[in-house]
């Protein structure tokens, strides 16, 4: 066995599902999960019910998080139709702004231009009001993170760089995307970028054998599109997994479903996936922690747990199956993909938190981000 030791990861792109959907996912559950995946902090996506859309929306999801999580988490604020701004007041208790341009699971859906302007001045202007236009060192606002495919990408490249708005596009996926967000980064834009591992290891080829297992927004994208990414992965700022559980009723696996909902799960498949693409040659270790810890913490400006990383045999080589995992809805779409390196101990501010497969931390173990009054 041959153990190493990582940086506690970073997996900035989550649905823990809590308040109103939890049957799929609680902050127990879900950074549970994480923490099976060595993710010492996730960011947690406003498309719940209610959104997270209001000051006393956010201290309620602040509240839950910290009285059940076991790994540290940010909290998104979201642009709704209903609320408009009204989280601007609190923006800095968020780690970003997240707006759906385009279609997937929830009601959030920005679809009107002067919207979009709104949102993207006022973050802007509350930004410049605390004086801060990027987090940095903690202080100041997070990015503005988009789910904006085709025509919708270069939308909010626009008004991020018009508004000078640092922008983060949540789970790239098309050849055209990566390209056009290169290009604006060649030309100094201030935009970042995030992929999945199931966007990286699987493609529109895998999604008739996946069925609504295989199922997500954006799509699984074709091979040329997988490869785009590859061949642009210093485009790539970070990888984050868009964990999204459904349970395997709603995906219409074991009772019937007529309109299964899109997502899956993916927060403590990330690191072994990885690691198995490290072991292809297809990435260096280097790249997956850049990508999973440095990066992420420095676009949100997540500060650093002291004392606190993760040990990996990677000389262990497994299936993943449903039944390992931690998340709620129990299922992966790698079922049956053999990996290589498996999580064995993760400590956070000096204590064990994860051991032999074993949560061992206690609920209300993780600290919510930008909350100081939740922390213990
Ligand atoms: C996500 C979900 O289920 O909340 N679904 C998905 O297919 N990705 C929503 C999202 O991230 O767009
Ligand atoms: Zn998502």
């Amino acid at each position: 066995m041959t153990t190493i030791r990582l940086p506690g990861l970073v997996d900035a792109h989550v649905h823990l599902r809590e308040p109103g959907y939890e049957h799929k996912e609680d902050f127990y559950s879900g950074t549970a999960a994480a923490l099976a995946g060595g993710v010492v902090t996730v960011l947690d996506m406003p498309n719940t019910v209610p959104p997270t859309g209001t000051p006393e929306l956010l201290a309620d999801k602040a509240q839950r998080a910290a009285g059940k999580a076991v790994c540290d988490v940010g909290l998104f604020v979201g642009a709704t139709t209903s609320y408009l701004d009204a989280y601007l007041p609190v923006a800095e208790r968020a780690c970003g702004l997240k707006i759906y341009v385009s279609d997937t699971f929830g009601s959030l859906r920005i679809e009107s231009l002067s919207l979009m302007q709104r949102f993207f001045r006022s973050w802007a202007e509350r930004a410049e009001g605390i004086g801060f236009r990027t987090r940095g060192a903690a202080a100041g606002l997070g990015p503005i993170a988009v789910h904006a495919e085709e025509l919708m990408l270069p939308v909010c490249l626009a008004l991020s760089k018009l508004y000078d708005v640092p922008l983060h596009v949540v789970h790239v996926t098309r050849r055209s995307e990566i390209e056009l967000i290169r290009a604006a980064k060649e030309r100094g834009w201030p935009v970042t970028c995030e992929a999945t591992p199931h966007h990286l290891l699987l493609s529109s080829e895998d999604a008739a054998r996946l069925g609504p297992l295989g199922d997500m927004r954006p799509r699984l994208a074709s091979p040329d599109d997988v490869a785009a990414l590859w061949e642009n992965l210093e485009t790539i700022d970070l990888f984050a997994t868009d964990h999204a559980p459904h349970t395997l009723a709603e995906k219409g696996i074991t009772a019937q479903a007529t309109q299964p909902p899109p997502g899956v799960p993916g927060v403590e498949t990330m690191l072994p996936l990885l690691l198995t693409a490290v072991h292809a040659g297809r990435l260096t270790l280097d790249d997956v922690i850049e990508r999973c810890a440095h990066a992420p913490r420095r676009i949100y400006g997540l500060p650093e747990p002291p004392e606190s990383y993760v040990e990996v045999d990677v000389d262990a080589v497994y299936r993943l199956e449903d039944g390992q995992m931690k998340t709620r809805c129990g299922w992966t779409p790698f079922a049956g993909q053999e990996v290589w390196g498996r999580v064995t101990r993760v400590v956070l501010r000096g204590q064990e938190v994860y051991a032999g497969g074993e949560v061992t931390a206690l609920p209300g173990t993780g600290r919510v981000l930008f909350h100081p009054e939740q922390a213990r």
